[in-house]
Order: structure tokens, then C-alpha cells, then sequence
């Protein structure tokens, strides 16, 4: 396997990424999706290493995602969930974090309510000097950057099926729909869109939109001695967000913000929000519809939207994210080898 640079240690967040490190991650993960593609879709990368998925919130896909992806890079897993561990004994995050250390761990995939988790262990693997690479699965309202790095393959591989690069991106609208202030997915796949040069469209109602929220995405990216402006736009209704878009990415409304009276009732979002057929007539001839899962049939997306193979790239994301988990996992694996400072 061809080497692409790399010089990070963990992967906490998208924030600093340069557009070379979106492209090492993009071929490295096309290596791996030829890989499986085989028959024998196992290698032995990571053969001897132990990898430590710690979830310490609920998930399907991701948890799953990383799992397989572990394995079929010949490492040896630890699974972890806070349910039937020492936590409700009363053992801190970090005591869990250093007995898994202690147990020879290399990687440590993390995902926690809490925004800042996955930081806070990665720094003081750091300070013990134990060379352990952080891997952030989800933490908090903070970030997902292994979402938003599998979303960049899926839609890279859309755009251009035969030679994938993140340069396809340049100049695409792409529309993000739905509880955004909330989204660790929106936030990581902002970064990355945009550092790629795409137009990022973000709509939906103003109390999960705040005109603020887009301050944060006003740093220019820089790439060498070059800097330039993120295309972020802001719409509190859905049909300019999905004009002549050529890809459509629905968030999962989180039904847990109801209680906090951010929405009138789901009923009232989809009437507002949902995307159905009708509305996507407005977007490119081409668009393709996008959400990281888990969705609410018939809330943020029709069910028929949903399942229809010719718009809905659903199922390709969830491919997309074991070859992209695979590629994070043997460019962090390299670790050992190189001097990483980041
Ligand atoms: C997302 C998550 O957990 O942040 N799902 C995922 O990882 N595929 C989105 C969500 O929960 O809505």
C-alpha cells in the first residue's frame, strides 16, 4: 500500500485539517475499499496491535463500523460498554481509560455525551508518554470525525466513481438540513466540506440555527501560505438551501429537544423541514440524498426518499465508513513507527 502523509497522533477534530490531509485519507480508505471488495478482505496492518473501541454512549453503525474495521486489519479489539463495566462501580473515565492502557492498548476509539472527552484522554495518554493514538468516535455536540470523513468518501465516489479526489468537491452545493445546533455531524462535516471547497447550505428553524452558529466557520483555511474564506450560508427555510443543490444531507431531529420546546411537534418540522420528493424536484437533476443515521422515517426524509437506490446514498455511507475507519486506524497505527507531534 502506497504511503500518504500523515503526521497526527489522534483525531479529535476536523477543525485544522488541510486539504492534503483530507486527500490521504480519501486514498488511503479507496485502498482499503478495493481491499473489501475481495474475497479475503482481511490484511494484516494492524496485526499484534490492540484496539479499544470505549463507548461510553449508546450506537449501532459507529461502534459496529469501527469494530469490523479493527479486525479486518488483523488487530485485536476490546470492546467497552459503561453498562457492565467498573464505571458504575464508580471508576473515573480516565482510571477506565489507563486500565485499558495498562492492558497493552494502541488505539483507543472513544465516544462520550460529553464534548471534550476524547481530548481530555488524548492528553493525558500525552503526558504519560504512552504514545496511545485517540481516536474521537462522537463526543458531545462537539464533533464526528469519522461521520463527516466517510460522508467526504461517499460523496467523493458519487461525484467521480473512477478516480475519486477531494478537487471533485470544488464548487458544489451541498444542503444540511435539520438540528444543527446539536450536531457533532454537522460541525465536523463543516469543516471538511468547506476545506474542500464546497458551498455549504445549513437550514432549519432558527432556534436550531442560531445566526451565531456560523461564526465559529468564519476562520479562513489555510493550505501553505495560501488562505481562503469557508462558504458557509445560513437559510431558516428549506427551498433556497435545496435550490440547484447537489447533495442533500438530513440530520436526525432529536426527539430529546422537544422537551426543551426548540419545536412545535415533528408533525409541524416535516411539514417545514422534511425532505420529500417533491422538494428535491428544486435541486440539481443529479442530487443525491445523505444522513448519517439514526433517522426517523417519514420526520427528517420520507420513507420512500429513503430507500430509493437511485437518490439515497444511505447504505453507501455505511459502507463507506469501514474503509474509511480502516484507513484512520492504519494511518494512526503507524505511530509507532514515525515521529508524530500532533
Ligand atoms: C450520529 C451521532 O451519533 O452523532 N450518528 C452516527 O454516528 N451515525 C448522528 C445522530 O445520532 O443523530
Amino acid at each position: 500500500m502506497t504511503n500518504f502523509p500523515w503526521n497526527r497522533r489522534h483525531i479529535i477534530s476536523l477543525e485544522d485539517f488541510a486539504p492534503s490531509e483530507y486527500e490521504s485519507v480519501l486514498k488511503t480508505a479507496l485502498s482499503f475499499q478495493d481491499v473489501l471488495s475481495r474475497r479475503n478482505k482481511k490484511v494484516p496492518t494492524l496485526q499484534g496491535q490492540v484496539v479499544a473501541n470505549l463507548f461510553f454512549e449508546p450506537s449501532t453503525r459507529t461502534r459496529s463500523s469501527f469494530e469490523l474495521a479493527a479486525k479486518r486489519l488483523s488487530a485485536d479489539t476490546l470492546n467497552f460498554s459503561p453498562g457492565s463495566s467498573s464505571l458504575s462501580k464508580g471508576e473515573t473515565i480516565l482510571d477506565t481509560a489507563k486500565t485499558y492502557l495498562a492492558m497493552g492498548t494502541d488505539l483507543m476509539v472513544i465516544r462520550h455525551k460529553g464534548s471534550g472527552v476524547p481530548a481530555t484522554i488524548a492528553q493525558e495518554m500525552d503526558r504519560l508518554g504512552s504514545g496511545v493514538g485517540v481516536l474521537n468516535a462522537g463526543d458531545g455536540q462537539h464533533e464526528h470525525p469519522s461521520q463527516a470523513l466517510l460522508d467526504l468518501l461517499t460523496i467523493c465516489n458519487a461525484l467521480n466513481p473512477k478516480q475519486p479526489t477531494i478537487d471533485d468537491l470544488r464548487g458544489k452545493k451541498i444542503a444540511i438540513v435539520g438540528d444543527i445546533l446539536h450536531s457533532r455531524v454537522a460541525r465536523s462535516n463543516l469543516w471538511s466540506l468547506t476545506a474542500c471547497g464546497a458551498q455549504v447550505h445549513l437550514a432549519a428553524p432558527p432556534t436550531l440555527l442560531p445566526k451565531a452558529f456560523i461564526e465559529a466557520f468564519s476562520q479562513p483555511i489555510r493550505t501553505g501560505s495560501r488562505s481562503v474564506q469557508r462558504q458557509v450560508f445560513v437559510h431558516w427555510q428549506l427551498e433556497p438551501a435545496l435550490k440547484d443543490a447537489d447533495f442533500v444531507m438530513a440530520l436526525r431531529l432529536q426527539k430529546e429537544r422537544m422537551s426543551a420546546h426548540l419545536l412545535p411537534s415533528l408533525r409541524e418540522y416535516h411539514q417545514r423541514f422534511g425532505i420529500t420528493r417533491d422538494r428535491i424536484q428544486k435541486c440539481a437533476s443529479t442530487v443525491k440524498i445523505m444522513h448519517p443515521g439514526p433517522t426517523n422515517r417519514g420526520v427528517e426524509i420520507t420513507s420512500e426518499l429513503m430507500d430509493d437506490p437511485h437518490l439515497s446514498l444511505i447504505g453507501k455511507q455505511v459502507a463507506s465508513g469501514v474503509a474509511v475507519r480502516m484507513a484512520l486506524l492504519y494511518l494512526m497505527g503507524g505511530s509507532k513507527n514515525g515521529d508524530l507531534s500532533r
